[in-house]
């Protein structure tokens, strides 16, 4: 099979599709297979251009999974480069048709990844790094420092110094511990400041950062005195920086924040943070990328800047997990369960905020057996899914996971030092690694 034949639409078209909320879904079928994906109502949740080859197999970026799991081992995180340079272009594409006053800045927590920084600075963004980690990362992937955020509220005095010598753009400053921490080692440097408005989304309660409790920012009764206490430290004060939240679907939160910021004085540079949640179930509908750019500046007046500051949604469908079923465990009357050879470690947002996924046998899409996901951890909570509908699993299968494209690799870990897996890069049919998988030697590298 020719995976070139794959039927893939240019990526400024698939842009368009993101820009305006149609997913994956688009019109067009794309093959014959594509009946069987909208039966499993996956379509949104994939990576643009998936779809099932001649033997049923899931392509991500015109590779076969089964192949990738046979040729790289598992699990892997797979990911379509195209996907992610789509909804890239998707976010430009949604605040250029409003405004030419706007910069889009990848929240890079979501894939810190040196091929994905490389990819966001190729296409235009700018970047958001939360720790000295992220920036050492962010440089290698290529950006130009100018166009870097620094984040944190505790940012250590070594982070400061490392931003300063390399010439990040902006530090977004967080408490007044910090002003006085820039006044002594970055006179003259630009900041914003991060403010927390009294806004609560529907969110996780872990991932909603808006609330007045909260370890992010300054209060609102706090930030005259924090603007007075950056003029006094000699900083550039350029604007005001808010962040409420993560997987947020309403866009009326969003719409306050940008009032509440906008009524805070006259700023040319207001940054209305992340949050705009993604699909991870066929249920799931987030507002399309035009629908949140449409919110966020229908609420500031012409001559600001609004930055928005994405990290989910724009990698967050782009990648996928693969595993292998290991064991599969019938107890009658109770559940069934089916483990994989990762877990936890890979995946930790099922266990931290209950998040829900989907699966499916990468090359038996469609079945009817209601199973929980398990891991390969020592712990009973190492469930990567609940009650999820599978054809026939057996030990052997590649089983994938879509939607983990974000928070995944990020907060991946060695609980039972099990390596972490690789990242795989998937474009036209060809897949490169752009992270290795751990070896049990790397585990051994840091003893002293
Ligand atoms: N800007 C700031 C200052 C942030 O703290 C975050 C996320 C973002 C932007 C990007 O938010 P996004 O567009 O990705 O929602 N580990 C959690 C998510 C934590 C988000 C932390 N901050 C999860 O897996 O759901």
């Amino acid at each position: 099979m020719n995976p070139r034949a794959s039927g893939a639409r240019p990526i400024d078209e698939k842009a368009a599709l993101l820009r305006e909320g149609q997913g994956a879904s688009g019109a067009r079928p794309i093959n014959d297979r594509a009946a069987l994906l909208r039966y499993a109502g996956l379509e949104q949740v994939l990576p643009l251009g998936s779809r099932l080859n001649a033997r049923g197999a899931l392509e991500v970026g015109g590779c076969d999974v089964t192949e990738l799991a046979r040729e790289h081992g598992t699990p892997a995180y797979v990911y379509a480069e195209d996907d992610i340079r789509a909804r890239a272009r998707a976010y430009r594409e949604a605040f250029a048709a409003r405004t030419n006053r706007f910069e889009i800045i990848y929240a890079s927590k979501a894939a810190p990844i040196t091929a994905v920084y490389r990819l966001m600075a190729d296409e235009g963004l700018s970047c958001d790094v939360a720790s000295g980690g992220e920036l050492h990362l962010a440089l290698a992937g290529g950006f130009a420092p100018d166009r870097l955020y620094l984040h944190g509220n505790n940012k250590t005095e070594a982070e400061l110094r490392y931003a300063v010598e390399r010439g990040v753009g902006t530090i977004v400053v967080d408490s007044f511990d910090e002003v006085e921490r820039l006044r002594r080692l970055a006179p003259g440097q630009r900041v914003m400041l991060r403010v927390t408005p009294g806004i609560k989304p529907d969110t996780h309660e872990k991932i909603a950062t808006g609330q007045e409790d909260s370890k992010f920012g300054f209060g609102l009764d706090d930030v005259p005195r924090a603007i007075a206490g950056c003029e006094a430290a000699g900083l550039e004060l350029c604007g005001l920086h808010a962040h409420i939240g993560s997987q947020i679907y309403e866009l009326s939160v969003l719409e306050r924040l940008a009032e509440v910021l906008d009524g805070m004085g006259d700023y040319p540079l207001l940054n209305l943070g992340g949050g705009l949640g993604i699909a991870y179930t066929p249920e799931d509908r987030p507002p399309s990328v035009d629908e949140y750019a449409e919110a966020l500046l229908s609420r500031v007046p012409d001559g600001v800047t609004v930055l928005c500051e994405p990290g989910r949604s724009l990698v967050g469908n782009a990648g996928v997990t693969i595993y292998t079923v290991g064991t599969v465990k019938a107890i009658p009357g109770v559940r069934t369960y089916v483990a994989v050879d990762g877990g936890m470690s890979d995946n930790l947002r099922p266990m931290l905020y209950a998040a829900r996924y989907e699966a499916q046998i990468a090359d038996r899409f469609g079945g009817s057996d209601l199973c929980t996901v398990a891991g390969m951890h020592c712990e009973s909570g190492d469930i990567l899914i609940r009650d999820v509908e599978l054809d026939d699993p057996r030990p052997g299968d590649v089983l994938v996971i879509p939607a983990t494209g974000a928070y995944g690799h990020s907060m991946a870990n060695n609980y039972n030092a099990i390596p972490r897996p690789p990242v795989i890069f998937c474009r036209d049919g060809a897949a490169r690694v752009v992270v290795r998988r751990e070896t049990y030697d790397d585990l051994t590298l840091r003893d002293a």
